[in-house]
């Protein structure tokens, strides 16, 4: 029987998680979080917390590392989360892009902290409908993420009824292909979508990020909530590099660049452009 997770091991925990992905757990996850590592323990035929958090400190644990940041990390995602960010996407930003590139015909956007693949389908789904044109360009998606099993869902693209439920209707026969597997009803994105996203793992606070960039859009919604002034510096400092001037960027509904970095003008619900170098 595994014990409880005492006040001192949950720091300890707390302080590797924090410092490999920028997530500071609150104290009231304590019990969240010992109910997952026990989850570790029982896998691994291990019963000391202390004996565990050893042996992810050293360098042999750095497998078990990334399971555990995938146990831990908040994948909570939806189809067209955030729908007036969407609507600006649309009656502006695509526009905007569309209107500045015609000459290459030729767009990149880089869903950074893309969960299980909603956010790039959402936006790509999006473009195809609005912007019939597209077809002939070349638009291509960056979706990173640092939990690979969110990776490898997006990758599959294989979305429950409820995870269906914010797809307008019309969008769903034409980029998914329908699945029934073990009597539950699924949903499975189409090639026409999928063929355009390239998924990656990466990790946020690992910079400089082996991207060349330009991207015309970047979108890092609801994942630097957690991360503390001095790392969204840094993450900034990157996407600055990334865009040109007059690029975007969108972040969650309740996260700003006030504080953070002046050389990005906010235009509505946090979706930014980038005004100077
Ligand atoms: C709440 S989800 C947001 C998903 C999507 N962007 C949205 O808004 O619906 C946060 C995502 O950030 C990812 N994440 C957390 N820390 C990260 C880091 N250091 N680097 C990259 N991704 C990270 C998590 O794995 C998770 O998939």
């Amino acid at each position: 029987m595994i014990p409880e997770l005492s006040e001192t091991e949950f720091e300890l925990f707390r302080t590797l998680l924090q410092n490999k992905t920028g997530i500071l757990l609150k104290t009231a996850k304590r019990q969240t979080l010992g109910r997952r590592l026990a989850r570790r323990l029982e896998a691994l035929g291990m019963s000391s917390y202390t004996a565990y958090y050893r042996m992810l400190k050293a360098g042999k644990g750095h497998e078990e590392l990334r399971t555990l940041i995938n146990h831990v990390t908040i994948d909570q995602t939806s189809f067209f989360r955030a729908g007036p960010q969407f609507e600006i996407l649309a009656r502006q930003v695509i526009p905007d892009v569309v209107e500045k590139n015609s000459g290459l015909k030729q767009i990149r956007i880089w869903s950074a902290g893309c969960s299980r693949g909603h956010e790039p389908y959402s936006l790509e789904m999006m473009m195809q409908e609005t912007m019939r044109e597209l077809v002939a360009w070349d638009v291509k998606f960056l979706a990173t993420d640092i939990d690979s099993d969110s990776l490898k869902y997006a990758f599959r693209g294989k979305y429950t009824a409820d995870e269906m439920a914010p797809v307008p209707e019309e969008y769903v026969p034409k980029y998914f292909k329908p699945l029934r597997h073990s009597g539950r009803r699924f949903h499975v994105v189409r090639d026409r979508l999928r063929k355009n996203i390239l998924f990656r793992r990466l990790n946020l606070l690992e910079v400089p990020y082996p991207i060349k960039g330009p991207m015309d859009i970047i979108l890092c919604r609801n994942v630097m909530i957690y991360f503390s002034r001095t790392q969204k510096q840094q993450i900034m400092g990157e996407f600055l590099r990334l865009l040109p001037v007059g690029g975007y960027l969108c972040l969650g509904a309740s996260e700003s660049l006030i504080g953070i970095d002046d050389r990005f003008a906010l235009i509505g619900h946090a979706v930014y452009q980038k005004k100077s170098a």
